[in-house]
């Protein structure tokens, strides 16, 4: 089951222009475009008239045409040309979902109610600033939200998975604290790994070499929204008491979590960093290893749901490693509870 009343990531900024892209959100066929002014819309995906894809029409202005008979709507979906005729009846408009486009990402709000702009993750770092570089991508799995939730709450993985760029020994055998916040449903998971190897991805970009502090705090507002905190320091050099850190280097990576059908999720993925900033070399390496570390769990989380398609029950064994993705899931069950019961 959906949880409507959210926000999700629904696409990358540069992926939108007047040329509109048809994706299916939380089982809706959403079309998501750009007007000629620049303002992001999004539509149900579908024409009020006979049903034909609106993706299929054209932007001319501000208003998108449909690409079937010519009905014409403006950006907040309202009908306002029909060919032939004068009067417009009221059930020729179409859903607009609200947008909002914040840095690299534009983020949808599925629900039916009034869109909670205060719920909007703050995500600064992906705006663009002098203190931090970024760079993104989105990959399509098929395979349910939940298995992508259990991927992402358990970084272990990294070990074994991703073992040519991120993943060390001492990620799997460190041991993780979990805490779940009452107020706001978020989760979080932190890993402090101190005097461990330097993975690649870390290495290649910070310039340390040999043992280092690596930390990863996960912070999970469920449903759409991951952010993981990963520090990467010389040993036993803590943050400050006054929390300034300038000898560590740090990365945000996020994830947006976007449902799109049942068996299928959106996993977009950034990373800003705050050290060799806005250096060409840096990003290629940052965009190419990471496109590879997604693509593994892409093709993991493929197999897995294939494989959970062949049985009927699903068996598992729950070990201390399982404790974020076990919080994730006690926290999204109770969500969706509340939701059946509104
Ligand atoms: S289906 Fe869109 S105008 Fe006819
Ligand atoms: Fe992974």
């Amino acid at each position: 089951m959906y949880l409507l009343e959210n926000w999700y990531v629904a696409a990358l900024s540069v992926e939108l222009d007047t040329k509109p892209l048809s994706r299916q959100i939380l089982g809706e066929h959403v079309a998501l475009f750009r007007s000629e002014s620049g303002r992001v819309v999004a539509f149900a995906d579908q024409c009020p008239h006979r049903g034909y894809p609106l993706s299929l029409g054209s932007v001319v202005g501000e208003e998108l045409v449909c690409g079937y008979h010519g009905f014409t709507f403006d950006c907040g979906g309202v009908c306002v040309a029909i060919p032939g005729q004068d009067r417009i009846p009221g059930r020729a408009n179409v859903r607009s979902y609200p947008v909002v486009e914040q840095g690299i990402w534009v983020w949808i709000w599925m629900g039916h109610g009034e869109a909670d702009y205060g719920a909007l993750p703050a995500t600064p770092w992906l705006v663009a600033n002098d203190e931090w570089s970024t760079v993104s991508g989105v990959a399509k799995i098929s395979a349910s939200f939940d298995l992508l939730v259990d991927n992402l709450l358990d970084l272990s993985h990294e070990t074994y998975l991703h073992g040519g760029s991120i993943g060390t020994p001492e990620v799997a055998t460190t041991p993780i604290e979990v805490e779940v916040d009452d107020e706001t449903n978020a989760v979080r998971v932190f890993r402090h790994m101190n005097a461990v190897e330097c993975p690649p991805f870390y290495s290649r970009t910070t310039g340390l070499q040999g043992k280092v502090d690596r930390w990863q705090d996960i912070d999970y507002s469920p449903p759409g929204f991951y952010l993981l905190h990963a520090r990467i320091a010389p040993v036993a050099q803590p943050p400050l008491p006054d929390g300034r850190d300038d000898h560590a280097f740090h990365m945000k990576i996020f994830y947006g979590l976007t449902p799109s059908t049942e068996t299928s999720v959106y996993d977009f993925w950034a990373l800003a960093r705050d050290f060799c900033l806005g250096e060409d070399e840096i990003d290629r390496f940052l965009e190419k290893m990471q496109r590879g570390v997604v693509q593994e769990d892409v093709d993991a989380l493929n197999i897995l749901q294939s494989r959970a398609d062949d049985r009927r029950e699903v068996s598992e064994v729950s070990v201390k490693i399982d404790r974020g993705g076990l919080a994730a899931r006690r926290v999204l069950a109770s969500m969706r509870e509340a939701a059946t019961r509104r």
